[in-house]
């Protein structure tokens, strides 16, 4: 597929606009054709547990409260009453529902696979609108079928103050410097925190890549947590060579000293083991872990078939010294470099031909990890 952004090559966006400015590209996707209705998307909703939310900007009786929410698991009805107008219903995860979908992610892979997080679809009646927010990750909104018209404040100064009380973080006020009305194929991207409010003219669907963004509490929670039981954590404090303090209220340097060298000498002491952390972290999948299905437990690995990726099944490799780090959600195996080759074509593609896994399938260790990805449901036999 051409860029995306046409005339912009892709150095350009990422220097002058990737977490800077808002950019709207007309016909990023031209001639995008709506790959479902809005009565398959509603059954793709019953149906499945895909994560999705319906978003009513008047409510609904007998509540009548503005901006009301509606949560998953939907049934029929809950489509059949919804007003004709200012109502939007939003469905996350569904490149894990509709593979297919994946060719809409496809020309956003120039920013690393680990960084992207989801691709949503929204629809909206006449007028829908999920209100004026901001999302704390960067995110590229296509226009599917239909206008939706976008009001977007650049300024850094805007007023932050949100409407008390309501289920979804609503700015209070809202004033644009930028209005553009977007239709099927247009795009437009927003960096992380830029007050956005769209509203839809007409019925319309949008899509929204979105990507992810760890947060520096939750990684240093989980690398913590991966070795809280070693042996360096559990020791305890000691003082063999206490000498007496005039004041028995004081906690003193000399001791604060020995505290904080035990807290820190067991975290520098696991730093080397920091980047295959980060690796295995990065490809775990969010949500539902994969259950390893037992009655796969004695299957051999076919040579001779080609296998398939599922789309929610991130790989990753880093690089370090002669070592290639393998990461499959949130699994990790270190291969020779010589396998570096082979491993980038892993992770750049979603379809291996049994000619293309022929360097990895030599490795033992490989063929053993490969084993528990089809066992989890990430790889599968090639149809
Ligand atoms: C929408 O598609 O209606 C909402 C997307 C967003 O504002 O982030
Ligand atoms: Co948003």
């Amino acid at each position: 597929m051409d860029s995306v952004f046409g005339k912009l090559s892709k150095e350009d966006f990422l220097a002058n606009y990737w977490q800077k400015k808002p950019l709207v590209i007309r016909g990023a996707f031209p001639d995008f054709e709506m790959p479902f209705t809005a009565e398959e998307l509603a059954g793709l909703a019953c149906d499945t547990d895909a994560p999705s939310r319906m978003i009513i900007e008047y409510g609904l009786p007998p509540e009548n409260k503005p901006w009301q929410v509606k949560v998953a698991p939907f049934e029929d009805e809950d489509f059949t009453t919804l007003p004709d107008s200012h109502c939007t219903f939003l469905v996350n995860d569904l490149e894990r529902y509709i593979p297919e979908l994946g060719n809409i992610i496809e020309p956003f892979r120039f920013i690393p696979d680990w960084r992207i997080d989801d691709l949503m679809v929204s629809y909206a009646e006449d007028q829908g609108s999920v209100g004026p927010h901001t999302d704390d990750y960067d995110v590229f909104l296509i226009q599917g079928q239909g206008k939706r018209r976008w009001k977007v404040i650049t300024r850094e100064d805007y007023n932050k103050v949100l409407i008390p009380d309501l289920p979804i973080a609503i700015l209070k006020e809202f004033d644009e410097d930028e209005d553009w009305l977007l239709e099927t194929g247009d795009m437009l991207y927003l960096p992380p925190n830029t007050p956005h409010y769209g509203i839809a003219e007409g019925a319309c669907f949008t899509f929204s890549v979105g990507f992810q963004a760890p947060r520096t509490v939750d990684l240093v929670q989980n690398w913590l947590e991966t070795f809280s039981k070693d042996a360096t954590f559990n020791k305890r404090f000691t003082d063999k060579n206490r000498t007496l303090q005039s004041n028995s209220g004081e906690i003193t340097q000399n001791d604060l000293e020995i505290l904080s060298s035990m807290m820190l000498n067991a975290i520098k002491d696991q730093q080397s083991g920091l980047n295959v952390f980060l690796g295995k972290q990065l490809t775990e999948t969010r949500g539902e872990t994969p259950q390893a299905d037992d009655y796969l437990d004695d299957f051999e690995l076919d040579d001779q078939v080609d296998y398939e990726r599922e789309s929610w099944l991130r790989l990753a490799y880093i690089e370090e010294k002669n070592t290639i780090h393998f990461f499959a959600d949130g699994h990790h195996l270190a291969l020779a470099s010589d396998k570096k080759s082979a491993i980038q074509k892993l992770c750049e593609n979603y379809y291996f031909t049994a000619e293309s896994l022929k360097t990895l399938m030599a490795s033992y260790e490989f063929r053993d990890f490969f084993k528990v990805l089809i066992k989890e449901g990430g790889i599968t036999v090639a149809s």
